[in-house]
């Protein structure tokens, strides 16, 4: 089976087995079925944060769990727990129609709900852990249930431990956010974030408005799945030490920084990556974004391989120049 429509990459691959789940009965009896047992397993959801450079010689398993149903509510908050299928983005919308806080700076991030809490979903000064109860999943071994809640996922910047203990071995088949109904924490912190609702004309946040901002801003710098592959930054944004940083300063005065606790900082890729000359590069069916320099993309036919190959060589050259080395946030099968 074509992997194509399956990675917003737009990525031709090929799958043995392929099978879409739509509930947790199903996935049982398919992890517990004999033929599939021993043979290597991929879990999708929306192909957003996936780059495919060959074959998968094994059974690709769609989890296309939907709906979300009130799980606790009181005066303030609302517990919602999520079919792990559902279309991140529509959830969101969703939530600012029921007047439920929290996900309005994740407005428009591609991808299902069950990936959200893998790689700790975060745009505009928030993440997903800032909201996240608990999530239930499915041993892949088993198919037996287990719930993790917020100290159980061991949450940091683009990292849990689906993406690094438990990495293939579960299946979010769920996920339950707590989200405000009254005393909304609005987050703004973020300059573009301010910029574009004075442009708007709005004195005062709301969720309603916060999305909207947010929604303009990614719509002006990210490029549409729909219409040129991609899966959003392709690296994590690097940390560097106290020393290191102001070694760095003094080479490179320009250089961005935002402080983190421990006198630690974090780099933007981004602007690592333009600084080396890649932006806006075009290499026959591939390159990188000419408004945002840490998306790659793939401009149609593009080969997984040559995009890999492309981010190797942007690593090598950003190490040459930096000394810092880029890890990839996307994941390469
Ligand atoms: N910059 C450049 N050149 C560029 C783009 C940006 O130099 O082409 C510099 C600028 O200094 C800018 C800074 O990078 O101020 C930060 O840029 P931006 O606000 O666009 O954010 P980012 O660090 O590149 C991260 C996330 C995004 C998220 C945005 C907004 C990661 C790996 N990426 O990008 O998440 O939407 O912040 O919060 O942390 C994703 O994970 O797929 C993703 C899109």
């Amino acid at each position: 089976i074509s992997l194509k429509p399956y990675n917003t990459f737009g990525i031709e691959a090929n799958g043995r087995y392929f099978c879409e789940i739509k509930n947790i009965s199903e996935l049982k009896e398919l992890l517990l079925s004999g033929k599939y047992r021993n043979i290597p397993k991929l879990i999708l959801g929306g192909g957003s944060n996936v780059l495919f450079t060959q074959d998968f010689d094994g059974l690709i398993i769609k989890i296309s769990i939907t709906g979300h149903q009130i799980i606790k509510e009181d005066n303030d908050y609302v517990h919602v727990r999520i079919g792990a299928g559902e279309n991140w983005h529509q959830f969101v919308l969703q939530a600012i129609d029921n007047h439920w806080g929290g996900i309005e700076n994740l407005s428009l991030i591609p991808g299902t709900v069950g990936a959200a809490p893998m790689q700790n979903i975060g745009a505009y000064g928030v993440e997903i852990k800032e909201v996240f109860k608990e999530l239930e999943a499915i041993d892949l071994r088993n198919g037996e249930l287990r719930r993790f809640n917020n100290e159980d996922c061991k949450f940091g910047y683009r990292e849990s431990v689906f993406k690094n203990i438990y990495k293939d071995q579960y299946i979010i088949t769920s996920v339950t956010l707590e989200l405000t109904k009254t005393n909304h924490q609005y987050n703004i912190s973020y300059g573009a974030i301010k910029e574009t609702l004075k442009e708007m004309g709005v004195e005062k946040p709301s969720i309603q408005t916060i999305s909207k901002a947010v929604i303009h801003i990614r719509e002006s710098k990210l490029p549409n799945p729909a219409e040129i592959g991609n899966a959003g930054s392709f690296f994590k944004n690097p940390t560097v030490d106290y020393i290191d940083y102001e070694g760095l300063k003094t080479e490179f005065p320009n250089i961005p920084g935002y402080e983190l606790p421990g006198k630690n900082y974090k780099i933007p890729a981004a602007w690592l990556i333009e600084q080396c000359g890649w932006k806006g590069k075009k290499f026959d069916n591939i390159g990188v974004h000419e408004k945002q320099s840490l998306v790659l993309v793939n401009y149609g036919n593009g080969k997984g391989s040559d995009i890999k190959d492309l981010a190797y060589d942007i690593r090598q050259s950003v190490s040459n120049k930096f000394g810092i080395e880029l890890n990839p946030e996307v994941n390469i099968v």
